[in-house]
């Protein structure tokens, strides 16, 4: 027998690790825990618990306790005891409390990626290699942050006390994600882990001990989706983050739209896997290895869908079976392991039944003959081919060790078939061509885009979702945003409380009588002044009642023209951002000719003086963000790879703006501008106090080269408009600086595609205040982060 022939036929003996020390620290605790509230072990109040099992085996290892509302309640009340104590730390000792939380994770790194693999049933290799080691380098991270924050963040302070829902794919992981960034910037936590996977939280419950972390700035909360669902609806708790499924998430949303709470969402997605002909073709298959079987296919990002160029298919497809034969499958301890347990019996049958509709849809399921183990939770590794694009297992998230094949021509195409699904978490992208890599990474609606390489994560740069894969970012800057808030913002009264600067005894101009010649406006659509749909116009009366003109009255028709117009318009997010600018300054040259006419008219409704300052100060607005627009850039992230991460800040798209009632002009250009500054597109509903502005807006954006479709006004009753706009799919964000109802109501409305909504939570903003009108707070509402991972070297 040839040394060839040896390595061939050699088998693999089994390599377990060994659980002991895990197990020793389970029979510790009497395999029995309690809550982690306010720095002790707490019972749960209402007596209940439940089992965590290994799924590789189906053995029990724990008892844990099962949260009721009253158990959240003493964990919120503890975190928000911790909270003025924790905030008034210096930034150096918060940094060296996140230190030491990241080097005793380090120093258990074997014990917590054991307790992992027993708990959740992913191979030893990869808690140990990937989990465990992302986990410490997001506390180190973080701990900079938290040194760093006065200098980087200044002006910002701690939403205050945080909910955390995780999911059971990565524990301690998305533990690591949620409570870094959330201690970093001051915020106190309740955390709750997902019921399958609860040990390693309970595990962190005791580094925080071993750290010597204050009582209460960390509290564990284990249980079942109704004890998440107490913390969601608990009305002392400042923000929510929650990762997990589309469905979970957007009841979360529901739920928080009636309240002031600060979320974000990391949710599903179904992420395609695109490999060109010219790839490759060895690597991109190793990388699909990683990409789909990672994790059992557990993964929120995993490259589901695989978009292969028609080309390659036959040569590809039979790579990937290869490849798949030799993938071993079995107990997750084992240190040569590729595919591990499926975390829960009924994740098992979620996956089987979603493979068996994707059959009779027409797909052809390849699995390979490798042997499985005869108990515990186990899946192949399938192979769907034949899969057509609309087909279910194209579409849903299957969460599980499964890949859907498709092929396609162009790179055109493959776009387009990538971008077809509703989700946006992330994408591969394999070519030996970087133009092609790039320009296509470029289109694609996703948060990570990764080019010949798959799955890579790091602290310092933000992870995250377009469209239904949820809003906010994890890691780096953009995700430190997530726990912060503006300290003005924070203090800012209920509206109508406070009155503006600006407020005065209105006072009547000389000269009004001559402008206030009856006029009527139109809509202004697509670039073009247009009739509404309804025929009908409703009257705009001065301060003192006079009638000052007529506008239309805009319906649900008139803002499907707008979308369907801004949606042409997107090429305006393309343009280079100095063109955008040199379009800007225009517009607020144009504005300046019109100074004094439109302050006159305008000062029939809010006064001379505010007219004026309005008008003033709106040409100084539009000058800020055509300042902004070439400025406001991305970042390149060093992650400790050989890759750069390319932080690219990119328009959400369409935005619905709802503009605010008092500063009809300030206000309007205080929320369109910056929209359109970073490339989106606007479809605006003005003031309803004064919204014959829109007639002496359009003449400005008419003269001043702004391209047809990127701003589009529609006038009329805006509650109405508000919730047509917060409805429409073709909608991507939506703005809302009314009053606290109709924020209450476009978060409610927009659920359905999980829009972004920014809104003043019915607080005062002084638009006339420079601090608080303009900046980087709104410019950050108006992108999202897509990283694009490049590797360099050979
Ligand atoms: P899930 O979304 O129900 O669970 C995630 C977390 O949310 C758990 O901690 C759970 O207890 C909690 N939760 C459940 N209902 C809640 C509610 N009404 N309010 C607040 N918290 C609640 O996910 P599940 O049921 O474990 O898995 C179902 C499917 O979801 C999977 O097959 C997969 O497709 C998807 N999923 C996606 C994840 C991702 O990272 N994108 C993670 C986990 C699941």
């Amino acid at each position: 027998m040839s040394i060839v022939e040896k390595f061939m036929t050699m088998e693999y003996g089994p390599a377990p690790e060994d659980p002991r020390e895990a197990l020793a620290w389970l029979d510790r605790h009497n395999r029995r825990f309690g809550h982690f509230i306010n720095g002790t072990w707490q019972a749960p109040a209402a007596g209940t618990y439940f089992d965590t099992a290994d799924p590789s085996t189906g053995e029990k290892l724990a008892t844990v306790a099962q949260g009721s509302a009253t158990d959240v309640d003493s964990a919120v009340k503890a975190a928000r005891g911790a909270l003025p104590a924790w905030q008034s730390l210096t930034p150096h000792a918060r940094a060296r409390y996140l230190y030491a939380l990241a080097r005793q994770v380090q120093k258990h790194s074997r014990w917590l990626a054991v307790l992992e693999t027993l708990d959740n049933g992913k191979p030893i290799r990869e808690s140990r290699d990937i989990d465990i080691p992302l986990v410490a380098r997001h506390f180190y991270h973080h701990a900079g942050w938290a040194q760093l924050l006065e200098q980087e963040f200044p002006g910002y302070t701690a939403c205050g006390v945080v909910g955390q829902i995780i999911p059971w794919n990565f524990p301690l992981l998305m533990l690591a994600w949620k409570i870094a960034p959330a201690l970093a910037t001051g915020n106190t936590v309740v955390l709750k882990p997902a019921e399958f996977t609860p040990l390693t939280a309970l595990a962190f419950a005791q580094i925080c001990e071993e750290a010597g972390l204050p009582a209460g700035v960390v509290n564990i909360v284990t249980g079942d989706g109704s004890t998440g669902e107490a913390l969601v609806k608990h009305s002392d708790v400042d923000k929510i983050a929650f990762t997990g499924s589309t469905e979970v998430g957007r009841a979360i949303r529901k739920v928080t739209a009636q309240s002031h709470k600060k979320l974000s969402l990391e949710l599903g997605g179904k992420s395609p896997f695109i490999i060109f002909e010219d790839a490759d073709l060895d690597s991109a298959v190793e990388g699909l290895v990683d990409g789909i079987w990672f994790n059992q296919g557990q993964v929120c990002c995993a490259g589901s869908r695989l978009l292969m160029q028609e080309s390659i298919a036959e040569k590809l497809i039979g790579k990937i079976q290869d490849r798949m034969n030799t993938l071993r499958i079995g107990p997750p301890l084992d240190k040569a392991i590729d595919i591990g347990a499926i975390v829960a019996r009924v994740q098992l049958e979620r996956i089987q039944r979603l493979v068996d509709q994707g059959v009779a849809e027409g797909a052809t399921c390849w699995q390979p003959s490798i042997p499985l183990p005869t108990r515990g939770l186990y899946f192949p590794p399938t192979l769907l081919s034949n899969v057509h694009p609309t087909s279910v297992v194209a579409q849903q998230e299957i969460f599980g060790p499964v890949l859907a094949a498709m092929t396609f021509r162009t790179p055109r195409e493959a776009v387009e078939l990538a971008n077809n699904t509703v989700y946006g978490l992330a994408a591969c992208v394999w070519s030996e061509s970087i133009n092609v890599s790039l320009h296509v990474a470029a289109q694609l609606k996703a948060g990570v885009v990764w080019v010949n390489c798959t799955n890579l994560f790091d602290a310092a740069c933000g992870f995250g979702g377009y469209r239904e894969s949820g809003f906010g970012r994890e890691g780096g800057r953009e995700g430190l945003l997530e726990y912060l808030e503006p300290m003005w913002f924070k203090q800012a009264p209920p509206l109508h409380t406070k009155p503006l600067a600006i407020d005065q005894p209105l006072e009547q101009p000389a000269d009004l009588a001559a402008s206030l010649i009856d006029r009527t406006i139109k809509l202004y659509i697509g670039g073009k002044q247009a009739r509404p749909d309804s025929g009908y116009s409703m009257a705009v009366h001065g301060a003192d009642g006079r009638l000052l003109g007529e506008v239309p009255l805009g319906n649900r028709k008139d803002i499907r023209n707008a979308v369907e117009a801004a949606r042409k318009a997107e090429g305006w997010g393309k343009a280079t951002a100095h063109n955008r600018a040199q379009v800007l300054y225009y517009v607020a040259e144009n504005l300046s000719q019109r100074r004094e006419e439109i302050a006159a008219r305008l000062s029939a409704v809010v006064g001379k003086k505010q007219a004026e300052a309005e008008v003033s100060l709106g040409i100084e607005r539009i000058f800020s963000y055509a300042a902004w627009a070439d400025k406001y850039d991305g970042a390149v992230h060093n992650p400790p790879f050989r890759n750069v991460a390319l932080a690219m800040k990119e328009p959400i798209g369409t935005v619905g703006v709802v503009c605010p009632t008092d500063a009809p002009l300030l206000g309007f250009l205080s929320l369109v501008m910056p929209a359109i500054a970073t490339g989106n597109t606007a479809i605006a509903i003005p003031s309803e106090k004064y919204p014959l502005i829109t007639g002496d807006l359009y003449q400005v954006f008419e003269t001043s080269d702004l391209p047809d479709g990127v701003v589009n006004i529609i006038t009329g009753r805006a509650t109405e408009l508000m919730k047509t706009l917060a409805e429409h799919d073709g909608i991507d964000a939506i703005w809302c600086f009314t009053d606290e109802a109709s924020a209450a109501a476009v978060k409610t409305l927009s659920v359905g595609n999980l829009k972004q909504v920014f809104t003043n939570e019915g607080r005062v903003i002084d638009w006339f205040d420079v601090k608080q009108g303009e900046g980087r707070w709104f410019l950050d509402h108006t992108v999202q982060v897509k990283n694009i991972w490049v590797p360099y070297g050979e």
